[in-house]
């Protein structure tokens, strides 16, 4: 089935259960599911009930669609994405960014768990992300481009938006958060990077690395919405030659961090109200 056809057939079918228009997406990373509870619920989708809409096999990765308000504004959250490592098509990944999109969210919210390549980060910091190196996956944007989408050749001039990133900055600092910033890179995973990988990212000027959100973001910024994110630093890249990373470190630090994360992430969404 064409791109088009395929969004257009998952959008019908959530217009079924529900009429509700998000202004604002957001996308929870590992160990953030929980800031799903803070939404003032509407209705939920499971994607399962979405005939053609791609589903997460990660164990801990729920799959769905929550629908409601977090404090006046109108917001869907995707509790669980789908990764490229997981053997999907880049445009069965970014899908359900189109969706929401199409539902007629305006602001893309992103938010990962990613590893710490710059020395200035440590362990259990958030990141605000001012650019990206999407250049390791392939783009989403391959395949006919469908023009009332956005364009053929779009720029990727300021994928993180500059506004939304000052509002971010100034709720951390209202709230006493401790907000770090940088340069996300994705890879495909699923596998870490070897020291040499992490290195060479890291003299390429990245400052997180991450298998996820770079498509996300350029899937969105194609489609004219206003994109931000965030990364939870989990662990160091490559973690160290003494004790080798594993997806249980990266899962426990994500889950100590999330009660910062999500006032962060709620206490800015609220104020997107208008
Ligand atoms: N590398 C890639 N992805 C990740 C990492 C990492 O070190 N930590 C969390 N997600």
């Amino acid at each position: 089935m064409e791109v088009k056809q395929k969004v257009d057939s998952c959008v019908r079918q959530i217009r079924e259960k529900t009429d509700f228009v998000p202004k604002v997406a957001l996308i929870l990373g590992s160990g953030l599911g929980a800031l799903a509870d803070e939404i003032e619920r509407e209705m939920i989708v499971d994607y399962h009930e979405i005939k053609g809409f791609p589903v997460s096999t990660v164990s801990g990765h729920k799959g769905r669609f929550i629908f409601g308000h977090i404090g006046e504004t109108p917001v869907v959250i995707m509790q669980g994405r789908v990764h490229y490592y997981e053997g999907y098509s880049m445009s069965d990944v970014v899908l359900p960014v189109r969706v929401m999109r199409e539902l007629g969210a305006q602001i893309l919210f992103l938010t990962n768990a990613a590893g710490g390549i710059s020395q200035i980060l440590e362990p259990g910091d958030l990141m605000l992300l001012t650019d990206q190196i999407s250049t390791f996956v392939p783009s989403p944007l391959i395949g006919q481009n469908v023009d009332e989408w956005g364009p053929r050749f779009p720029s990727m001039d300021t994928i993180y938006d500059v506004a939304l990133r000052d509002q971010i900055r100034s709720v951390a600092k209202s709230h006493q958060i401790l907000l770090k910033e940088g340069i996300y890179l994705q890879t495909t995973g699923p596998n870490y990077e070897s020291p040499a990988e992490v290195k060479m990212f890291s003299m390429l000027g990245a400052h997180a690395v991450g298998m996820s959100t770079s498509v996300e973001a350029m899937c969105a910024r194609h489609m004219g919405m206003r994109v931000c994110g965030i990364s939870c630093i989990t662990n160091m890249a490559g973690g160290t030659a003494e004790r080798p990373l594993s997806h249980k470190e990266v899962s426990e630090i994500a889950d100590r961090t999330a009660p910062l994360f999500k006032k962060l992430v709620t206490e800015t969404i609220k104020q997107l109200s208008d």
